[in-house]
């Protein structure tokens, strides 16, 4: 299976992140139907709405990663370019 990469293979981090921000995605969105389920009850289980809050920072931080790696790349390749 062939493999789209945003970066030389040097370094094995950008899949990484890559594969941890698909993940952490996937537990978001079980995170926020769980805590609509919490929320819809006769007495709603309050502290469940700050549960999605975790990985939504975690998307955040490796989201900002992925969104940054293409000018890391660009500012990489000037710099090899100027030596
Ligand atoms: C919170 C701020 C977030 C930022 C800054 C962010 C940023 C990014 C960036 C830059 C990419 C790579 C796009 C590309 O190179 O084509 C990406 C991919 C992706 N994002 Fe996010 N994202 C965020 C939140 C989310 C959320 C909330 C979800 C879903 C619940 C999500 C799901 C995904 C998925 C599934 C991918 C594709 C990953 C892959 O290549 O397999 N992201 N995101």
């Amino acid at each position: 299976m062939s493999e789209i990469t945003t970066t030389p293979p040097r370094s094995a981090w950008p899949r990484r992140v890559r594969q941890s921000h698909r993940w952490i995605s996937v537990a978001f969105v079980l995170s926020v139907i769980a805590t609509s389920i919490a929320l819809a009850q006769a007495e709603p289980i309050m502290w469940m709405s700050y549960v999605p809050l975790f990985p939504l920072l975690l998307l955040f931080l490796t989201g900002t990663y992925l969104f940054a790696l293409p000018y890391f790349a660009k500012w990489h390749r000037r710099g090899k370019d100027a030596a």
